[in-house]
Protein backbone atom coordinates (compact mmCIF):
# COMPACT_ATOMS: atom_id res chain seq x y z
CA UNK A 1 0.00 0.00 0.00
CA UNK A 2 1.42 2.91 -0.86
CA UNK A 3 1.74 6.44 1.67
CA UNK A 4 -2.05 8.59 0.81
CA UNK A 5 0.62 11.86 1.23
CA UNK A 6 2.35 10.66 -1.29
CA UNK A 7 -0.43 9.29 -3.33
CA UNK A 8 -1.74 13.26 -2.92
CA UNK A 9 1.20 15.00 -3.45
CA UNK A 10 1.44 12.93 -6.59
CA UNK A 11 -2.03 13.58 -8.04
CA UNK A 12 -1.03 17.47 -7.07
CA UNK A 13 2.17 17.34 -8.91
CA UNK A 14 0.23 15.46 -11.81
CA UNK A 15 -2.53 17.93 -11.67
CA UNK A 16 0.01 21.01 -12.08
CA UNK A 17 1.98 19.48 -14.61
CA UNK A 18 -1.39 19.10 -16.77
CA UNK A 19 -2.53 22.37 -15.52
CA UNK A 20 1.03 23.73 -16.89
CA UNK A 21 0.71 21.84 -20.18
CA UNK A 22 -2.95 23.36 -20.97
CA UNK A 23 -1.88 26.90 -19.93
CA UNK A 24 1.23 26.48 -22.35
CA UNK A 25 -1.03 24.86 -25.15
CA UNK A 26 -3.43 27.72 -24.28
CA UNK A 27 -0.77 30.24 -24.53
CA UNK A 28 1.25 28.79 -27.57
CA UNK A 29 -2.59 28.45 -29.50
CA UNK A 30 -3.26 32.01 -28.90
CA UNK A 31 -0.13 33.34 -29.51
CA UNK A 32 -0.53 31.21 -32.98
CA UNK A 33 -4.05 32.61 -33.64
CA UNK A 34 -3.05 36.20 -33.38
CA UNK A 35 0.05 35.93 -35.54
CA UNK A 36 -2.08 34.43 -37.76
CA UNK A 37 -4.74 37.42 -37.64
CA UNK A 38 -1.64 39.83 -37.63
CA UNK A 39 -0.14 38.15 -40.81
CA UNK A 40 -4.03 38.77 -42.40
CA UNK A 41 -4.13 42.27 -41.34
CA UNK A 42 -0.67 42.48 -42.84
CA UNK A 43 -1.86 41.38 -45.90
CA UNK A 44 -5.25 43.09 -45.87
CA UNK A 45 -3.24 46.35 -45.40
CA UNK A 46 -0.85 45.51 -47.93
CA UNK A 47 -3.89 45.05 -50.74
CA UNK A 48 -5.35 48.19 -49.63
CA UNK A 49 -1.82 49.98 -50.46
CA UNK A 50 -1.01 48.04 -53.48
CA UNK A 51 -4.73 49.00 -54.95
CA UNK A 52 -4.46 52.48 -53.90
CA UNK A 53 -1.27 52.91 -55.60
CA UNK A 54 -2.56 51.00 -58.64
CA UNK A 55 -5.51 53.55 -58.73
CA UNK A 56 -3.09 56.18 -58.44
CA UNK A 57 -1.03 54.89 -61.22
CA UNK A 58 -4.08 54.77 -63.20
CA UNK A 59 -5.03 58.52 -62.20
CA UNK A 60 -1.78 59.83 -63.51
CA UNK A 61 -1.34 57.63 -66.42
CA UNK A 62 -5.39 58.60 -67.83
CA UNK A 63 -4.37 62.35 -66.85
CA UNK A 64 -1.15 62.21 -68.81
CA UNK A 65 -3.27 60.64 -72.03
CA UNK A 66 -6.28 63.01 -71.83
CA UNK A 67 -3.24 65.34 -71.89
CA UNK A 68 -1.70 63.61 -75.12
CA UNK A 69 -5.30 63.52 -76.59
CA UNK A 70 -5.93 67.05 -76.51
CA UNK A 71 -2.24 68.27 -77.65
CA UNK A 72 -2.88 65.82 -80.69
CA UNK A 73 -5.80 67.52 -81.65
CA UNK A 74 -5.05 70.64 -80.93
CA UNK A 75 -2.52 70.28 -83.18
CA UNK A 76 -3.86 68.11 -86.14
CA UNK A 77 -6.98 70.70 -86.03
CA UNK A 78 -5.51 73.49 -85.87
CA UNK A 79 -1.00 73.70 -87.00
CA UNK A 80 -2.08 71.04 -88.80
CA UNK A 81 -4.93 73.05 -90.46
CA UNK A 82 -3.14 76.39 -90.48
CA UNK A 83 -0.60 74.63 -92.53
CA UNK A 84 -2.57 73.09 -95.09
CA UNK A 85 -4.28 76.85 -95.35
CA UNK A 86 -0.86 78.50 -96.11
CA UNK A 87 0.29 75.47 -98.30
CA UNK A 88 -2.73 76.35 -100.26
CA UNK A 89 -1.90 79.92 -100.89
CA UNK A 90 1.67 78.88 -101.74
CA UNK A 91 0.22 76.72 -104.35
CA UNK A 92 -1.21 79.90 -105.97
CA UNK A 93 1.87 82.42 -105.89
CA UNK A 94 3.28 82.35 -109.63
CA UNK A 95 6.97 81.73 -110.85
CA UNK A 96 8.20 84.56 -112.18
CA UNK A 97 11.77 83.66 -112.73
CA UNK A 98 14.11 80.60 -112.05
CA UNK A 99 15.01 81.92 -108.60
CA UNK A 100 11.41 82.31 -107.72
CA UNK A 101 10.38 78.80 -108.67
CA UNK A 102 13.14 77.37 -106.54
CA UNK A 103 12.26 79.44 -103.88
CA UNK A 104 8.96 78.25 -104.13
CA UNK A 105 9.29 74.33 -104.65
CA UNK A 106 11.78 74.51 -101.91
CA UNK A 107 8.56 76.38 -99.58
CA UNK A 108 6.38 73.75 -101.14
CA UNK A 109 8.53 71.10 -100.04
CA UNK A 110 9.04 71.90 -96.41
CA UNK A 111 5.19 72.88 -95.99
CA UNK A 112 5.02 69.18 -97.26
CA UNK A 113 7.50 67.38 -94.69
CA UNK A 114 5.83 69.67 -92.18
CA UNK A 115 2.44 68.81 -92.50
CA UNK A 116 3.26 65.16 -92.74
CA UNK A 117 5.63 65.35 -89.59
CA UNK A 118 2.67 67.34 -87.55
CA UNK A 119 0.19 64.39 -89.13
CA UNK A 120 2.52 61.96 -87.54
CA UNK A 121 3.33 63.42 -84.01
CA UNK A 122 -0.53 64.29 -83.95
CA UNK A 123 -1.31 60.52 -84.53
CA UNK A 124 1.51 59.27 -82.29
CA UNK A 125 -0.04 61.39 -79.52
CA UNK A 126 -3.43 60.92 -80.26
CA UNK A 127 -4.15 57.07 -81.92
CA UNK A 128 -7.35 57.88 -83.63
CA UNK A 129 -7.46 54.43 -85.39
CA UNK A 130 -7.00 53.10 -81.54
CA UNK A 131 -10.14 54.74 -80.92
CA UNK A 132 -11.89 53.63 -84.42
CA UNK A 133 -11.01 50.64 -84.96
CA UNK A 134 -9.27 48.84 -82.08
CA UNK A 135 -6.27 47.49 -80.84
CA UNK A 136 -5.27 45.38 -83.69
CA UNK A 137 -6.04 47.18 -86.33
CA UNK A 138 -4.22 50.37 -84.79
CA UNK A 139 -1.32 48.27 -84.21
CA UNK A 140 -1.35 46.93 -87.69
CA UNK A 141 -1.46 50.34 -88.84
CA UNK A 142 1.53 51.97 -86.94
CA UNK A 143 3.50 48.84 -88.18
CA UNK A 144 2.58 49.81 -91.81
CA UNK A 145 3.44 53.29 -91.36
CA UNK A 146 6.57 52.15 -89.65
CA UNK A 147 7.43 49.71 -92.66
CA UNK A 148 7.05 51.97 -95.02
CA UNK A 149 10.20 54.05 -93.66
CA UNK A 150 12.41 51.51 -92.39
CA UNK A 151 14.83 48.73 -93.67
CA UNK A 152 13.87 46.51 -90.40
CA UNK A 153 11.26 43.71 -91.30
CA UNK A 154 8.35 43.69 -89.16
CA UNK A 155 6.54 40.47 -88.85
CA UNK A 156 2.91 40.80 -86.77
CA UNK A 157 1.23 37.71 -85.31
CA UNK A 158 -1.99 38.86 -83.57
CA UNK A 159 -5.09 36.68 -82.90
CA UNK A 160 -7.39 38.09 -81.07
CA UNK A 161 -9.70 40.69 -81.23
CA UNK A 162 -9.55 42.16 -77.68
CA UNK A 163 -12.71 43.14 -76.61
CA UNK A 164 -11.43 45.55 -73.88
CA UNK A 165 -12.26 48.73 -72.31
CA UNK A 166 -10.48 51.83 -74.09
CA UNK A 167 -8.01 52.35 -71.35
CA UNK A 168 -6.70 48.87 -71.47
CA UNK A 169 -6.11 48.86 -74.97
CA UNK A 170 -4.59 52.18 -75.31
CA UNK A 171 -1.81 51.07 -72.45
CA UNK A 172 -1.43 48.01 -74.65
CA UNK A 173 -1.22 49.95 -77.62
CA UNK A 174 1.15 52.46 -75.75
CA UNK A 175 3.89 49.43 -74.34
CA UNK A 176 3.93 47.96 -77.62
CA UNK A 177 4.71 51.51 -79.44
CA UNK A 178 7.48 52.08 -77.41
CA UNK A 179 9.25 48.76 -77.19
CA UNK A 180 9.11 49.02 -81.61
CA UNK A 181 10.95 52.52 -81.23
CA UNK A 182 13.09 50.88 -78.94
CA UNK A 183 13.97 48.15 -81.62
CA UNK A 184 14.09 51.06 -84.11
CA UNK A 185 15.91 53.60 -82.37
CA UNK A 186 18.20 51.22 -80.23
CA UNK A 187 18.53 47.62 -81.72
CA UNK A 188 20.08 48.12 -85.16
CA UNK A 189 18.43 44.48 -85.71
CA UNK A 190 17.41 43.09 -88.61
CA UNK A 191 13.90 41.48 -88.03
CA UNK A 192 11.37 42.12 -85.39
CA UNK A 193 8.59 39.59 -84.15
CA UNK A 194 5.39 41.17 -82.50
CA UNK A 195 3.17 38.48 -80.86
CA UNK A 196 0.03 39.39 -79.58
CA UNK A 197 -2.35 36.43 -78.15
CA UNK A 198 -5.03 36.31 -75.80
CA UNK A 199 -7.00 33.43 -73.96
CA UNK A 200 -9.98 34.00 -71.48
CA UNK A 201 -7.58 34.56 -68.95
CA UNK A 202 -4.70 36.84 -70.26
CA UNK A 203 -2.98 38.86 -72.96
CA UNK A 204 0.39 37.31 -73.65
CA UNK A 205 2.64 40.18 -75.82
CA UNK A 206 5.89 38.78 -77.21
CA UNK A 207 8.89 41.23 -78.47
CA UNK A 208 11.19 39.74 -80.37
CA UNK A 209 14.15 41.73 -82.44
CA UNK A 210 17.63 40.04 -83.38
CA UNK A 211 19.45 42.85 -82.95
CA UNK A 212 22.71 44.27 -80.88
CA UNK A 213 20.67 43.40 -77.11
CA UNK A 214 22.38 44.23 -73.95
CA UNK A 215 24.05 42.98 -70.91
CA UNK A 216 21.64 41.02 -68.59
CA UNK A 217 23.52 42.93 -65.53
CA UNK A 218 22.27 46.31 -66.93
CA UNK A 219 18.87 45.52 -67.26
CA UNK A 220 18.22 46.68 -63.37
CA UNK A 221 19.55 49.72 -64.51
CA UNK A 222 18.08 50.23 -67.71
CA UNK A 223 14.54 49.84 -65.51
CA UNK A 224 15.99 52.20 -63.26
CA UNK A 225 17.11 55.27 -65.70
CA UNK A 226 15.30 54.50 -69.25
CA UNK A 227 11.84 56.81 -69.48
CA UNK A 228 10.34 54.26 -72.15
CA UNK A 229 11.21 51.49 -69.92
CA UNK A 230 9.77 52.87 -66.74
CA UNK A 231 6.39 54.36 -68.41
CA UNK A 232 5.70 50.57 -69.65
CA UNK A 233 6.81 49.40 -65.93
CA UNK A 234 4.13 51.99 -64.78
CA UNK A 235 1.61 50.58 -67.46
CA UNK A 236 2.04 47.15 -66.43
CA UNK A 237 2.23 47.98 -62.84
CA UNK A 238 -1.80 49.56 -63.27
CA UNK A 239 -2.68 46.91 -65.29
CA UNK A 240 -1.67 44.28 -62.65
CA UNK A 241 0.65 42.78 -65.64
CA UNK A 242 4.52 41.14 -65.19
CA UNK A 243 7.30 42.32 -67.59
CA UNK A 244 10.17 40.19 -68.31
CA UNK A 245 13.35 41.00 -70.30
CA UNK A 246 15.72 38.81 -71.66
CA UNK A 247 18.67 39.82 -73.70
CA UNK A 248 22.05 39.33 -74.51
CA UNK A 249 25.04 41.27 -75.92
CA UNK A 250 24.81 40.74 -79.79
CA UNK A 251 22.17 38.52 -78.91
CA UNK A 252 18.98 39.99 -79.29
CA UNK A 253 16.38 41.22 -76.79
CA UNK A 254 12.94 39.21 -76.02
CA UNK A 255 10.21 41.26 -73.90
CA UNK A 256 7.54 39.48 -72.68
CA UNK A 257 4.53 40.69 -71.01
CA UNK A 258 1.55 38.95 -69.15
CA UNK A 259 -1.45 41.03 -68.94
CA UNK A 260 -3.60 38.88 -66.64
CA UNK A 261 -7.79 39.60 -67.42
CA UNK A 262 -10.01 39.91 -64.40
CA UNK A 263 -12.92 41.28 -62.76
CA UNK A 264 -14.15 42.83 -66.19
CA UNK A 265 -12.31 46.02 -65.35
CA UNK A 266 -10.72 45.43 -68.75
CA UNK A 267 -14.11 44.33 -70.55
CA UNK A 268 -15.85 46.86 -73.26
N1 LIG B 1 15.41 46.33 -78.15
C1 LIG B 1 16.51 46.91 -77.64
N2 LIG B 1 17.74 46.59 -78.10
C2 LIG B 1 18.86 47.16 -77.58
N3 LIG B 1 18.85 48.07 -76.58
C3 LIG B 1 17.66 48.42 -76.08
C4 LIG B 1 16.44 47.88 -76.56
N4 LIG B 1 15.42 48.41 -75.85
C5 LIG B 1 15.98 49.26 -74.98
N5 LIG B 1 17.32 49.27 -75.10
C6 LIG B 1 18.27 50.04 -74.28
O1 LIG B 1 17.57 50.45 -73.12
C7 LIG B 1 17.69 51.85 -72.96
C8 LIG B 1 16.47 52.40 -72.26
O2 LIG B 1 15.34 52.38 -73.08
P1 LIG B 1 14.17 53.37 -72.81
O3 LIG B 1 13.80 53.27 -71.37
O4 LIG B 1 13.08 53.10 -73.79
O5 LIG B 1 14.78 54.81 -73.01
P2 LIG B 1 15.14 55.59 -74.35
O6 LIG B 1 14.51 54.86 -75.51
O7 LIG B 1 14.53 56.93 -74.14
O8 LIG B 1 16.64 55.59 -74.41
C9 LIG B 1 17.94 52.38 -74.34
O9 LIG B 1 18.60 53.62 -74.31
C10 LIG B 1 18.79 51.29 -74.96
O10 LIG B 1 20.13 51.43 -74.58
MG1 LIG C 1 12.63 54.18 -75.62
Amino acid sequence: MSDPKETELQHLIFGSILVMLLLAVAIITFFIVYQKRLLKEQRRLQKVKDDYQRQLLGFSISIQEKERVRIGQDMHDEIGSALSAIKMLVNQLPYTDVESHQLISGIKNGLSNTISDVRTIANNLFPSVLAKFGLADALHHHVKVLSASNTLKIDMMIDAKFELNYEYELAIYRIMQELINNVINHANAKNLLIILNQTTECILATVKDDGCGFDAEIIEDLIQTGIGIKSIQTRVAAMQASLKITSKKDAGTLIEIHIPLNDGKDQK
